[in-house]
Formats: C-alpha cells, structure tokens, sequence
C-alpha cells in the first residue's frame, strides 16, 4: 500500500496499487477531474536562457503568485521552439499545466520558407502540449490563443487525431476548449479547418477493404448530412450517379480502370451553392479516388503497397475542403467532382497496349496500368468542363515523381493560370500546408503525345520527369484558362515531418484548398 497527499487539497489518501504505465497524475491529484491546460512561452529577444510569458500564461502566473515563472526558472533551461514541460497541482482548476515552447514572437511569413512562421509553431506548440496531456489521459484541455486562436485551434484539433477505429484500446478522447481569449471566432474556425483535414486523414488512413468506392461516397453523405436542412434554400445538394450514369457519360478512361474490380466503381458529385450569387460560375474541385491502387496488370512491387489505400487521398481533400466549405458557410459556389474505384489486376483488367477513348473522344493508349489516375481524371476534368467553372482545381497522389522531386515539403502545383497559382500560394502561406509551382512545358506534353496506336500514350516516352509528363497529359483534358493539378503524392504521409500531425495519411492539402476557397469567396 502506498500513502500520498494530494498536491491540490492535502488531503491524506492511500493508493493500493501503482501501475507502471500510470499517469502520475491519477495518483498525485486524487479526485480531482483531470483538466488541463496549455500555456506557451516565447524565447526572448536577444537572451540565450530566458523566456518571455504570453498574456494568457501571464494571467495564470499572477493568479498563483509567480510560482509559474520561478518553476519555469528551477526546472532547467528556458523552453525552446518545440520543447515542452509538464506541471501538477499549480492551479485548483488545472491540475496539469503543459507549458510549450513558442520559439521567438512575431516570428511573421519567412520568404525563404513560404510560410507564416508564428502561425507554424503555435500550431507545432499546441499540438505537442495538447498530446502530452492526452497522453497523461486528461480529457479535458483548455488551449490559450497565442495570439492566434485559428493556429491554435488547428494545432490542437491536428495533434488530437489518431486513426484508433480499428484497436481495441483507444487513445482519451480530449474535448478542447479556448482560454484566455476572446477571439471566439477565429478558434471555432480553426476547429473546422483542422477537423477537415482530420476527415480526410480518416478517408485516407482507413483501409481499402474497408473505405470502398460505395462507403467513401457514403461517409460523404453522411458528413454533409447535417447541412441537409438548407438544401431547400439550395445551399447545398448532394447525389451519387450510378455506373449506367457512368456508362452514359461516355467516360470510357474511367471505366477501363474499374472494369478490373469487383467493386463498383462510384462518381461521385456534389453541388454547394453558397454563394447568394445564384448563378456565379462554380469553382470545381476534382479529386483522384483510386480507393486501392494494386497497379493492375502492370502489378506494383508489394513492399509498401499497403500505402496505396490513400491513393484516392486526392477525392478525400476535396471532398473534405467541400464540407469545411459547407460548415463555415463560405459564400461561394463549388461543385465537388470525384471518380472512386479500384485499381485490380483480372480477367477482365485493361491489359498493356489496350486503347481506350476518353469522354471527349481522344482515344489513349494505356502502355501502363499503373499510371491509372490520369485515366479516371481525364474524364472527370472533361466533364467538370461542362459545368463553364470560374476556375479548376484538382487534386491526385499522381506519380510517385512528385515524391522524388519535392518530398513531404510542398504539393507540386501545375497550372495554366497565373492569377490561379497566385492565389493558391498565397492560401498556402498562411496554412502552412505549402505548394511550389512545377512546370507545363511543351517539351512534356510531346512525350505523351507519342503514341503508336492513339492519341496519347498514358505513360511519358522517358522515364524521366514524371510528374511533369503526368501533367502534361492531364493537359489534354483541359480548355478551361484557370486550371490548377496538384500532385499530392509526396505529401500523402507523414513521418516525422509536420511536427502536429502525427505518423501516418496527412489529409494535406486540405487546409489550403478550404483557404483558396474562402479567399476566392471574398472576391466578386
Ligand atoms: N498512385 C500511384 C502514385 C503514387 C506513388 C502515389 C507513391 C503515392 C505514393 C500512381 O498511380 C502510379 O502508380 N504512378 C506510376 C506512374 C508510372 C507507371 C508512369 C508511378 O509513379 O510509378
Ligand atoms: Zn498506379
Ligand atoms: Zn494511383
């Protein structure tokens, strides 16, 4: 038996067992509801071991008559960018208190980086202070602003998420709650930008036996139910075609690469009128939903083919950005266009050498059928064009090229449209989910043009630059002036390179297609 007094009320109390794995905190604070709280502190301009308080970690400090700040001084160094404490029974209200390191204040947009540096560490801060507490199994954290209650939200929201469905054993579910501020607003948006990009990181995560062409579209429904109410005001509607639809269309790049699985391939399609311009031009989001990407017939090696599940993580971002859309009412209007199947090898896959004729005719050798994705976005960009959008974008782990080129740092961003580009930049420099813009040369756009037997031939006649000749090939689909593709295949995962997000499918770029969007919005 062991004997403690609470750091809180004094209280005597004997504990008849201590797990190893225990929090300390269940222990240490007896009967107390675990809440906690994150507080930051900044390094300080020109002092290599001192630290200045935020207001909000200031107010906390004062209410406990310094003890904050001389237990920042006593328990070593002073917190650095990203480096974090923990401490109990500082506040009746807050048993643990994280205090993380904010880095230098007013840090502003870096040129060299493209993105607002502030904004990046408070999100890596809160992120990191909010899982150590959830580690600690607290279940209830307030989260101070910062000076940027958007960043902190997301911060939090983003580091909260784990893919736990499917263990039996999950991780403390936190409920998060702003302190300090009055910034009310800017926190509740920052909520549905991080739990947007949450519901494509659970898209994509999710596996493929699981998140079917069908249940994708469903999940999709579901989330937009509750905006179901304003369809009447036209707000938004909502359907899924069915394969006669498919068939119909003419869309025969498509279909050659869902004929290989036993799953029903599904278009899906959804209409958001925001804005009260009933009849503005929509801007089109188009996403890659290839919800297993075997390669078919020209079968991929099975080392990390499990990773292929989030091969329709394109249709997750957009289809995610659409609801964050819907949720923050954003005044615009946006058609939401998505191709899901499977990608399979089988008796009836298209085979290497097999022609196929694409919606607007142009007829395609598949030479690969691994290079499946620009198959189900040709059509799809064929018939986003009948919509006469204000602008297109659309979004495919396209080619493991663009991993090569660019890593996890930025989306590549291929586009005909300057004015496009620029505001896609610009929505990434405040989000923080960057992108860096990648060429449409001609000289790529022949090597997909060389084809024995069709009009275009489905793989470069190089090998070199991919993702440029992927590209270039989706360029053919395409007489719209304002189009933008975004290879998001080297930002699929995520390692250890986003320090607020954990291991595992990013949902990137979620976050900056929802930002591009409520900027477009605010322009006529
Ligand atoms: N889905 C893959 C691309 C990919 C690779 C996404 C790695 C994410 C991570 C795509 O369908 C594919 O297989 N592309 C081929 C194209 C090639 C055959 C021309 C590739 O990149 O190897
Ligand atoms: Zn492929
Ligand atoms: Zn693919």
């Amino acid at each position: 038996m062991f004997n403690f007094k609470c750091l809180l009320c004094n209280a005597k109390y004997a504990c008849h067992f201590i797990l190893k794995k225990m929090p300390i905190a269940t222990f240490l604070l007896h009967g107390h509801l675990l809440n906690g709280l994150v507080l930051g502190v900044y390094e300080k301009e020109g002092e290599t071991d001192s630290f200045d308080l935020t207001t909000a970690a200031r107010s906390l400090d004062d209410a406990v008559s310094g003890k904050l700040s001389e237990l920042l001084k006593i328990s070593g160094p002073a917190l650095k960018k990203g480096k974090n404490r923990i401490f109990y029974g500082l506040h009746e209200d807050f048993p643990c208190v994280a205090v993380v390191g904010l880095g230098k204040n007013n840090a502003g947009v870096c040129g060299s980086e493209n993105w607002d540096t502030g904004k990046e560490n408070i999100r890596a801060a809160l992120s990191a202070g909010c899982r150590l507490l959830q580690d600690l199994e607290v279940s209830h954290v307030e989260v101070e602003a910062c000076g940027d209650a958007q960043a902190a939200a997301e911060g939090a929201v983003l580091g909260l998420f784990q893919y736990d469905l499917l263990k039996t054993k999950k991780k403390t579910k936190v409920t998060t709650q702003l302190h300090g501020s009055d910034d009310v607003a800017g926190w509740e948006k920052g909520i549905l930008y991080g739990e947007g990009q949450n519901l494509a990181r659970l898209l994509m995560e999710g596996p493929a036996n699981l998140i079917t062409p069908t249940a994708f579209a469903d999940t999709i429904e579901e989330k937009l139910a509750p905006y179901s109410e304003r369809v009447t005001s036209s707000l938004h509607f909502f359907w899924v075609q069915s394969q006669g639809w498919i068939v119909e269309q003419q869309m025969g790049a498509f279909l050659s690469v869902s004929k290989g699985s036993e799953e029903p391939p599904v278009f899906l399609e959804l209409h958001y009128n925001g804005s009260p311009d009933k009849t503005q031009a929509p801007l089109l989001l188009v996403g890659k939903g290839i919800t297993f990407d075997s390669g078919g017939i020209s079968l991929k090696p099975p080392s990390g083919m499990d990773a292929m599940r989030a091969d329709m993580g394109g249709a997750a971002t957009v289809c995610a950005a659409l609801v964050t859309a819907v949720a923050l009412k954003l005044p615009i209007n946006i058609i939401g266009l998505a191709p899901l199947c499977e990608n399979m090898p089988s008796g009836k896959a298209s085979k290497p050498g097999d022609v196929v004729t694409a919606k607007n005719g142009k007829t395609i050798q598949v030479d690969n059928t691994d290079a499946e994705g620009r198959l189900v976005l040709a059509d799809a960009l064929c018939y986003a064009h009948t919509f006469s959008p204000r602008a297109i974008v659309n979004a495919a782990t396209l080619t493991g090229a663009m991993d090569v080129a660019l890593g996890s740092a930025a989306t590549g961003v291929f586009s005909n449209s300057d004015w496009l580009w620029e505001r896609l930049h610009q929505a990434s420099v405040v989000t923080g989910d960057r992108v860096w813009r990648m060429p449409l040369f001609q000289h790529y756009t022949r090597q997909v043009t060389d084809s024995q037997l069709a009009d275009l031939n489905n793989v470069g006649s190089s090998r070199s630059g991919g993702a440029c000749t992927a590209a270039a090939f989706l360029r053919e689909f395409v007489t719209a002036p304002h189009w933008a593709h975004l290879d998001i295949a080297g930002v699929m995962g995520n390692k250890d390179e986003v320090p607020y997000l954990r291991k595992g499918m990013s949902g990137r770029p979620t976050r900056t297609l929802v930002e591009f969007a409520a900027r477009l919005a605010q322009e006529a």
